[in-house]
């Protein structure tokens, strides 16, 4: 495999290019082919086999297109697929969950950690597992934040309407109002933004902790930390980049790449490039 080639990153829509936006930080010389399945966002809500089947055409549709790797910047996709991913194609597989407990173990200390995140994420129980393979005293509370996908969609990511919506989410990480007014007691010591669509809401989430807990709570996102693996995958197999040239980005869909391209700009941070709508039905 070339060190030249581009890496592959895929989500069901636009919550992939925090990942994206990371890597572009912290390896600026790789190119990115990116595909957001959009015609089949969300993943969260769908049974895990439907899950897979979405995640394999995806990850077939980037091999075809030549990658050196796959990072797959989705979590409802990495708590159920990662390992059929492994056994089916012949490329590194990055998921995010094990980034995120790593980084929220190190947030929380001995606090239980809570993470937000879609229904499949939260019943699978994917976050529960990896926390405990980095210490054995944290205990996870899982929320499932499923609207929090639809409105990041939508472009709809400030005002009224999501903050209420976060604010009932984040109820969960708390105990029960016991003087009205004040501040309730947290249960959690990080939460996690165990959704790669949910950094979009990340100021809201964290002005809404210090309303209902009175104090500050930290928020973990697992983008910067799942940009270390994917250096430490590079490194390790040989593959990455000679280059010093910015890499180039190419975005993909499966659906209105128009819609796509605008609320990419703010997704990414930075002016993107043409999308291109692609078919995943042959693959
Ligand atoms: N952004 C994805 C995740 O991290 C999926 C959201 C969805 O399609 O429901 O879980």
């Amino acid at each position: 495999m070339e060190r030249a080639a581009p890496l592959g990153v895929f989500d069901s829509g636009l919550g992939g290019l925090t990942v994206v936006r990371a890597l572009r930080e912290r390896l600026p010389s790789e190119s990115i082919v990116y595909l957001g399945d959009n015609a089949r966002v969300p993943y969260g809500t769908r049974s895990r086999e439907t899950v897979i089947r979405y995640a394999l055409g995806c990850a077939r549709e980037l091999e075809q297109r030549g990658v050196k790797g796959i990072v797959v910047a989705c979590n409802t996709v990495s708590s159920v697929a990662l390992e059929v991913l492994r056994a089916e194609l012949d490329l590194p597989i990055t998921g995010v969950i094990l980034p995120g407990a790593r980084a929220a173990t190190n947030a929380a200390g001995e606090a239980p950690i809570g993470v937000l995140g879609t229904l499949g994420t939260i019943s699978s129980g994917a976050y529960t597992r990896a926390v405990a393979s980095f210490s054995s005293r944290s205990e996870v509370l899982g929320q499932p934040a499923p609207l929090l996908v639809a409105l990041a969609e939508e472009g709809w990511t400030e005002g009224e309407v999501p903050r209420l919506v976060v604010r009932r989410y984040l109820s969960a990480f708390f105990g029960p109002e016991e003087i009205p007014g004040l501040p309730r007691a947290s249960k959690v010591g990080c939460v996690v933004l165990g959704c790669t669509h949910f950094p979009l809401f990340r100021e809201l989430i964290e002005s809404e902790l210090y309303e209902i807990g009175g104090r500050g709570i930290p928020v973990v996102d697992s983008a910067a930390e799942t940009a270390l693996d994917v250096e430490a995958v590079l490194e390790a197999r040989g593959l990455a980049t000679t280059g010093r040239e910015r890499g180039e980005l190419t975005l993909l869909v499966t659906d209105m790449p128009k819609s796509f391209e605008s609320v990419a700009t703010r997704f990414l941070g930075e002016q993107v490039p043409g999308v291109e709508q692609v078919d995943l039905r042959s693959a």
